[in-house]
């Protein structure tokens, strides 16, 4: 399938998929787009969920495609001084000569001279690797249908191509199984806002929430997992 490296309304990049109109992140803005769903939506709430008695938090991520979210959830980790230990999920991982065109490092502003944005990428999959004090990561490189965990994660990133193009992934078996990785009141958080993604996720057992979207998206959703 045919990829471009695209730039999105705040400058940021992405990669867009001409055969199915799809991108990694919306065009309204990548960078824009991950800290509105997956840290402010996501982490923040987690952690204000979890306080500070236990500021350790374990994140599963379905879609670790550019390692954006991954990078900035690093980059947070160390901002809110709390450890988070981060497993990202991808069957297709992107190029490093695709990685290297991505401009996220000079938009924020923020490698620390390490390259780590980078970094993240060269690790080897299926070993967990300490990036840091404050951030551990394991890429697993398998399909999201094989995820098997049980009472593992705190927080979901739910970040998989549009149910337009991958409906087979937003489905009551998928949630299903990100239901059970999640710890009890654990959340899941995704930029989708879909009648029908949020049924599926309500029909396993979730909590559904509508939250306001990021820029381009009025509303997005937010699935917590009730005490059992
Ligand atoms: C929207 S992109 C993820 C964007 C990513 N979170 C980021 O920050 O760049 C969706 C990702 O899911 C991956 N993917 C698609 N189908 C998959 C499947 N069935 N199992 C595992 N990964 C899949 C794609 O290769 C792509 O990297």
């Amino acid at each position: 399938m045919e990829r471009q490296v695209i730039i999105t309304a705040d400058g940021s990049s992405t990669i867009h998929l001409p055969d199915w109109n799809e991108q990694y992140h919306s065009k309204h803005g990548a960078i824009q787009e991950a800290y509105h769903v997956f840290i402010h939506h996501g982490l923040h709430r987690c952690y204000r969920l979890r306080g500070t008695h236990d500021p350790k938090i374990s994140i599963l991520e379905i879609g670790f495609g550019t390692g954006l979210n991954a990078w900035i959830t690093l980059l947070e980790a160390k901002t809110l001084n709390i450890t988070i230990d981060y497993v990202g999920v991808e069957a297709y991982p992107v190029p490093m000569e695709e990685v290297l065109q991505l401009n996220y490092p000079e938009i924020l502003n923020a490698d620390d001279g390490a390259n780590t944005f980078k970094t993240l990428h060269r690790l080897s999959w299926e070993a967990h690797h300490d990036i840091s004090s404050h951030f551990s990561l394991t890429k697993q490189k398998k399909f999201f249908k094989e995820i098997d965990d049980e009472n593992t994660y705190h927080l979901i990133y739910f970040d998989a191509f549009g149910a337009r193009v991958q409906p087979e992934l937003w489905t009551e078996s998928i949630f299903k199984r990100m239901f059970h990785a999640l710890k009890d009141q654990g959340v899941l958080v995704t930029y989708s806002a879909k009648g029908s993604v949020r049924r599926a996720m309500q029909n396993v057992g979730f909590t559904v929430e509508k939250l306001p979207g990021p820029p381009g998206k009025r509303e997005m959703l937010c699935a917590s997992k009730p005490i059992s």
